[in-house]
C-alpha cells in the first residue's frame, strides 16, 4: 500500500507533467506569435488541447480512486449490460471489430451495475487501445458447473504484456512502455480502479497474455451466491 505522502507526490507529478507543456506551449505561442505559420501554430493548439484531455481524464480518475464506497448491489442480466458496454466503446474505436460470446443459460450476476459496466468498459477500452486497428476484441460470458460464479473474458490480438510487467499493471499510474502506449495517452489508474471495483463487488480479475494478445478474466458473483447467503443467515438467526 502506498503511503498517503507517496500518493500526493505520485499525483503532483502526473498534474505537472501536462501543465508544464500547456504553459510552454502557450508562452511560446504568446512571444512568437507573428513568426510562427499556421500549420505550426495549429500543431501547438493540438497539443495544449491534449494535454488538457489528459489532465480532465486524470482528475476524472482520481475521483474515481476517492468515490468508491458506495455499492448498491443487484441481481441483474449481465447481458443487456455488456451489450451497452461494447456499443459505447465501439464509438471510440470505430476501426476495431466487436464480438460478444453470450452463454443464454448465464444465471444473473449480483453486483453494482455502474461499478461493473465501468469495469468491463476499462478493460473493453484497454483491449482496444493495446491493439492496432482492424483487429477483433471478444467479450466471453459464460459460467462454470456449480453456477456460483460468471465469467466474463475480454480478450484481445494486441501487443500483449510481458510477464515481468503483468503484476505491475495494476498499480497506481502505471503503464508499460511498448509502441502503442506510447502513442496513446492514459493515466495508468485505469486497471487499479478496475481491481478495486472488481474486489468490492467480491470477485476476482487475472490476466494472460502473449505477443498473440491479451485476455482479462473477470469473475463475479452469481445471484446463487447471494440466495444461498441470505439462506444461511435465515437458518442460524
Ligand atoms: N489489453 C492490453 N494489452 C496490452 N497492454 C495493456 C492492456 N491493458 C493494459 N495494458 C498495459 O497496462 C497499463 C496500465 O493500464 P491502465 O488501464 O491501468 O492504464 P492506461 O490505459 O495507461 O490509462 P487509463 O486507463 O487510466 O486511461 C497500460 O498503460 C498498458 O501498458
Ligand atoms: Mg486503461
Amino acid at each position: 500500500m502506498q503511503s498517503y505522502e507517496d500518493f500526493i507526490s505520485t499525483v503532483s507529478h502526473e498534474l505537472r507533467t501536462p501543465l508544464t507543456s500547456i504553459r510552454g506551449f502557450a508562452q511560446t505561442m504568446l512571444q512568437s506569435y507573428d513568426k510562427l505559420d499556421d500549420e505550426n501554430k495549429k500543431k501547438f493548439l493540438k497539443i495544449i488541447e491534449e494535454q488538457s484531455n489528459r489532465l480532465i481524464h486524470l482528475i476524472e480518475n482520481m475521483l474515481k480512486v476517492q468515490n468508491e464506497d458506495n455499492l448498491i448491489f443487484k441481481s441483474v442480466k449481465a447481458k443487456p449490460l455488456l451489450e451497452d458496454v461494447l456499443q459505447i466503446v465501439k464509438q471510440q474505436y470505430k476501426e476495431h471489430k466487436f464480438e460478444l460470446k453470450y452463454n443464454e443459460k448465464l444465471p444473473k450476476i449480483f453486483v453494482d451495475t455502474d461499478k461493473f459496466q465501468q469495469v468491463m468498459t476499462n478493460l473493453t477500452e484497454n483491449a482496444a487501445k493495446y491493439s492496432e486497428k482492424g483487429t477483433t476484441v471478444t467479450l466471453t460470458a459464460d459460467f462454470g458447473a456449480k453456477e456460483d460464479y460468471i465469467s466474463i473474458k475480454v480478450t484481445d490480438e494486441g501487443v500483449g504484456i510481458d510477464e515481468k510487467n503483468i503484476e505491475k499493471i495494476f498499480e497506481k499510474f502505471s503503464r508499460i512502455d511498448n509502441p502503442l502506449t506510447r502513442k496513446v495517452q492514459g493515466s495508468g489508474l485505469g486497471l487499479y480502479i478496475t481491481k478495486m471495483l472488481v474486489t468490492k463487488m467480491n470477485g476476482k480479475i487475472n490476466v494472460k497474455s502473449s505477443e498473440k494478445g491479451t485476455t482479462f478474466e473477470v469473475e463475479i458473483p452469481s445471484e446463487n451466491i447471494e440466495k444461498q447467503a441470505r439462506e444461511k443467515c435465515s437458518q442460524t438467526h
